[in-house]
């Protein structure tokens, strides 16, 4: 597909989609985003009916756009990799090493397609060993469609940025989730902080785009990392455990040397 890309052309393009844009100016050419294999894969979704309206960004990461959107009555948060602007290094890391996706070939887009449908499987893992992470409904090329984790087209706030009025509940309840994901789901999260954790009515894990399974080579200084990133947050709000003593209840392991990864 080749399409126009002067504002106005852009703009048409969009109405050929057929919806209804509730924001047009945070749609308007963002080269970096909207190139035409974002613009095609937005076309199918919405031809597929998967989105009927694509509402006002909510953010702008190192890697991907989140945008609000609707499907009918179902509020969704849109998820767009940017394929001129990932990180190709970081990306390859996490994907050679997980069994699942290792016969993939090696170009920038292909990299990214992959990292989409792995962040896809990841949430859906996740929902099926019964976390609260938004539940993945499609992907296509770069685009994940998703679960909007929020109210009134307002994402709920990181937990960085909330009160909590029960800390040693929530971090206790975060650690469980640390388990979980591990013995029912077999991942990793491989990113948890306080920035990868929304809180509304309770906490929500989400950004599972690096996500590993259990046969990753560097699955457990991963979890280790975690349990670190989250014991840092919660120190100063309640009495935090010995991240290692974490780290064998999850894992059965007693923490060898070489997993440590945080020196
Ligand atoms: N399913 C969702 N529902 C509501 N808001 C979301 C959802 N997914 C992401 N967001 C919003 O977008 C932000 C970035 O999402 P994230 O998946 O962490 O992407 P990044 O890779 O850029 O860190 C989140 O902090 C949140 O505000
Ligand atoms: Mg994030």
């Amino acid at each position: 597909m080749s399409y126009d890309s002067s504002e106005d052309g852009f703009d048409r393009e969009i109405e050929k989609l057929g919806i209804r844009i509730k924001d047009m100016d945070q749609l308007k050419v963002r080269e970096d985003v909207f190139d035409e294999i974002t613009l095609l894969s937005l076309y199918k979704l919405v031809h597929r009916k998967w989105i009927t309206a694509i509402g006002g960004s909510i953010s702008t990461g190192k890697e991907a756009n989140v945008f609000f959107g609707e499907r009918g009555e179902q509020d969704l948060a849109i998820k767009i990799y940017r394929i001129r602007t990932a990180n190709f290094n970081t990306m390859s890391e996490y994907i050679i090493g997980d069994r699942r996706f290792s016969g993939i070939r090696k170009n920038r887009k292909d990299i990214v397609f992959t990292w989409t449908k792995k962040e896809f499987s990841n949430l859906m893992r996740a929902h099926e060993a019964g976390l609260p992470v938004p539940l993945p409904l499609v992907w296509d090329r770069n685009i994940l469609i998703m679960e909007f984790i929020g109210e009134d087209e307002r994402s709920f706030p990181q937990i960085r940025s909330v009160h909590l009025d029960d800390p040693a509940g929530v971090y206790e309840k975060v650690l469980s989730y640390i388990g979980i994901l591990y013995k029912k789901a077999g991942l990793v999260h491989a990113d948890l902080s306080e920035f990868n954790i929304l809180y509304g009515d309770q906490p929500y894990i989400i950004d599972m785009g690096q996500s590993v399974t259990l046969d990753h080579p560097r699955a457990h200084i991963f979890l280790m990392r975690d349990i670190i990133n989250i014991n840092r947050f919660f120190k100063n709000k309640c009495d935090v455990r010995n991240s290692d003593t974490i780290f064998t209840e999850i894992t059965g392991i007693t923490r060898p040397a070489s997993t440590t990864g945080d020196t």
